[in-house]
């Protein structure tokens, strides 16, 4: 029973987009023969995405093993060195979401399904939140512009807890535009 059940979503990413001037890309790697298929994870953090994206009418983004790789440096960083602490953002080049949570298991989709959470407050018409909610998680996930997708998990000893990091090419939550 989950009784002793904490979820902690970040929320830094509303605020450390913000600084994204405009969609600045990092080109992809030149394509590769991708015949084999992906890693259950990465499909499953694919998957979750693509469906939020499709809800909206947004096309899907695509696995990139050099975010996916990043993201994984930077989650064991984290956890090896910063308590397993958010990671700081805000001079990443890439659009990034995370999430802290202790007392579960947390899937690669139940990840992406509570960024997807914040849809409900947020209103397209004026591309904003209700009240003082946040929805700049929410807005990164079905951002069209973004592309590429890659993603990491680690455990962390305390709790045990998780911390998931994804991140996005090119970065979203550009200031004046809307997601889609
Ligand atoms: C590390 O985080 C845990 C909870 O996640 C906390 O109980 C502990 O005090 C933290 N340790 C340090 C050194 O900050
Ligand atoms: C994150 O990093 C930026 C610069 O890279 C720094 O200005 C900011 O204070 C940092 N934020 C936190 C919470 O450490
Ligand atoms: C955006 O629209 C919603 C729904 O009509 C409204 O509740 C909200 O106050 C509006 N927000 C802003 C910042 O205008």
């Amino acid at each position: 029973m989950a009784n002793i059940f904490f979820l902690q979503f970040l929320l830094l990413i509303s605020a450390s987009s913000l600084t994204h001037i405009s969609g600045q890309s990092v080109p992809p790697p030149p394509p590769t023969a991708a015949t084999t298929p992906l890693p259950r994870a990465a499909q499953e953090f694919l998957d979750a995405h693509n469906k939020a994206r499709a809800e909206v009418g947004v096309g899907p983004l695509t696995w990139s093993p050099m975010l996916a790789k990043e993201t994984s440096l930077l989650v064991r960083f984290q956890r090896d060195k910063q308590n397993c602490s958010f990671a700081n953002l805000t001079s990443e080049k890439y659009g990034g979401n995370q999430l802290w949570a202790s007392g579960m298991v947390v899937t690669p989709r139940m990840a992406v399904d509570s960024w997807v959470a914040e849809k409900k407050s947020y209103n397209y018409a004026n591309n904003s939140c209700t009240g003082d909610d946040k929805c700049g998680v929410y807005t990164q996930v079905v951002w069209k512009k973004s592309m590429e997708l890659g993603c990491a998990q680690a455990t962390c000893s305390k709790g045990p807890a998780t911390l998931t990091i994804c991140f996005y090419n090119p970065p979203g939550n550009v200031i004046g535009e809307k997601p889609y």
